[in-house]
C-alpha cells in the first residue's frame, strides 16, 4: 500500500469550509456552511434529499466553484478550478453514480485514467500484469476478497463496487476521501461492509467525508456530524456531544417539518399565512 502523507507540521484540518455557499443563478443551493475534515477522522454530512449534500461535496471535489465563503486546504484559501486540481491536492471523490465501465474487468477499472505503462516509444503499452497483480493485492490488503479481478466490474454487487473505489483512492495516495451516499441503495449487510471500509480508510489516516441521510449509518463511524437542511447547516457536532437518539431525532424532526411545509405549500399555496409560519419554523 502506498504511504499516506501526514498533513505536514500542522495538526490543523486538511479541508476547512467557512461560511461557504453556492448559488446557481438565483437558486441558493447552499449557504453559510462551516465544517472541517481532519486526517484520521470521519466527518459525516447528513440531510434529506435536496439539502445540499452533493453541492457541498462537489465544491470540495472541484466540480463546482463556490460563490460565497472560503475553502481552505491545509490552511490555505483555495478555489478549485477543476476536479483535477482537487485530486492533485489529495481529495478523491466517489460519486453517487460510480463512474465505472461495467464491462471492463475490475483491474482495468482500478487503474482507469492512471494506467501504468511499460516499454518505450512504439513499444509502449499498458502494463497489464502489474495492474492485475497490484489491484488484487490492494483489494486483499483492504480485506476485499474477490474471486477474480478479471471479472467485469458490472458483475460485482453495489457494495463491492464502492469498496473497489475506496481501495483505489487509498492506493493512489488520497488524503481525503469523499463518499456521496455510498450506502443509499444497499441492503443492511452490504451497508455494513461499506461502513467497515470507511473505518479502514480512516485508520489508514485518511480524512473521510461520508454523506448519508441515514443516522444509523453515520453514528457508528462518524467523529463529527454536520446536518444540512435546505442548503443551510443546522449544526456541527463532535461525537462526544451527540447521542444516537439526538442525531436520529434531529434528522427525523427535520424530515417531518420539511414534508409538512411542502404539503402545506401544495395545498394552501406558498403565500398563505399558515404556510409562511411553518416555513419560518423550518428555516429557524
Ligand atoms: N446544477 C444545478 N443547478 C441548479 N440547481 C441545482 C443544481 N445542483 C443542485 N441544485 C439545487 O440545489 C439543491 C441541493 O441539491 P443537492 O446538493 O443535489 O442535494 P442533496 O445531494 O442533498 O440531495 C436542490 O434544490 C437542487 O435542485
Ligand atoms: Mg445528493
Amino acid at each position: 500500500m502506498t504511504e499516506i502523507q501526514a498533513t505536514g507540521s500542522t495538526t490543523g484540518p486538511i479541508v476547512e469550509v467557512r461560511g461557504i455557499g453556492k448559488r446557481f443563478g438565483n437558486i441558493i443551493a447552499l449557504s453559510d456552511v462551516t465544517t472541517e475534515v481532519r486526517a484520521g477522522e470521519v466527518t459525516c454530512v447528513l440531510g434529506d434529499n435536496g439539502a445540499g449534500k452533493s453541492t457541498l461535496i462537489k465544491i470540495l471535489a472541484g466540480a463546482h466553484a463556490h460563490t460565497d465563503g472560503e475553502l481552505l486546504i491545509d490552511g490555505q484559501v483555495t478555489t478549485f478550478g477543476s476536479p483535477r486540481e482537487a485530486l492533485t491536492a489529495g481529495i478523491a471523490t466517489v460519486y453517487q453514480d460510480l463512474a465505472v465501465v461495467p464491462l471492463m474487468p475490475v483491474w482495468r477499472n482500478f487503474f482507469l485514467g492512471s494506467e501504468p505503462t511499460k516499454g518505450r516509444g512504439p513499444f509502449k503499452r499498458m502494463d497489464i500484469g502489474f495492474m492485475k497483480k497490484t489491484s488484487k493485492e490492494e483489494l486483499a490488503a483492504m480485506g476485499i476478497d474477490l474471486r477474480d479481478v478479471d471479472q467485469p466490474i458490472g458483475t460485482l454487487s453495489g457494495g463491492e463496487r464502492q469498496c473497489v473505489a475506496i481501495a483505489r483512492a487509498v492506493y493512489f495516495g488520497a488524503r481525503v476521501l469523499i463518499l456521496d451516499e455510498p450506502t443509499a441503495s444497499l441492503g443492511v449487510k452490504q451497508s455494513g461492509v461499506v461502513l467497515k471500509y470507511i473505518v479502514k480508510a480512516r485508520d489508514c489516516g485518511l480524512g473521510v467525508v461520508f454523506i448519508t441521510h441515514n443516522p444509523h449509518h453515520a453514528f457508528p463511524v462518524g467523529d463529527r456530524f454536520m446536518l444540512l437542511r435546505r442548503g443551510k447547516s443546522i449544526g456541527n457536532f463532535p461525537k462526544s456531544e451527540m447521542t444516537m437518539e439526538e442525531l436520529t431525532s434531529l434528522m427525523a424532526g427535520s424530515a417531518e417539518l420539511e414534508t409538512l411545509s411542502q404539503e402545506l405549500e401544495r395545498s394552501l399555496g406558498p403565500d398563505s399565512e399558515l404556510a409562511k409560519k411553518i416555513e419560518a419554523e423550518v428555516e429557524a
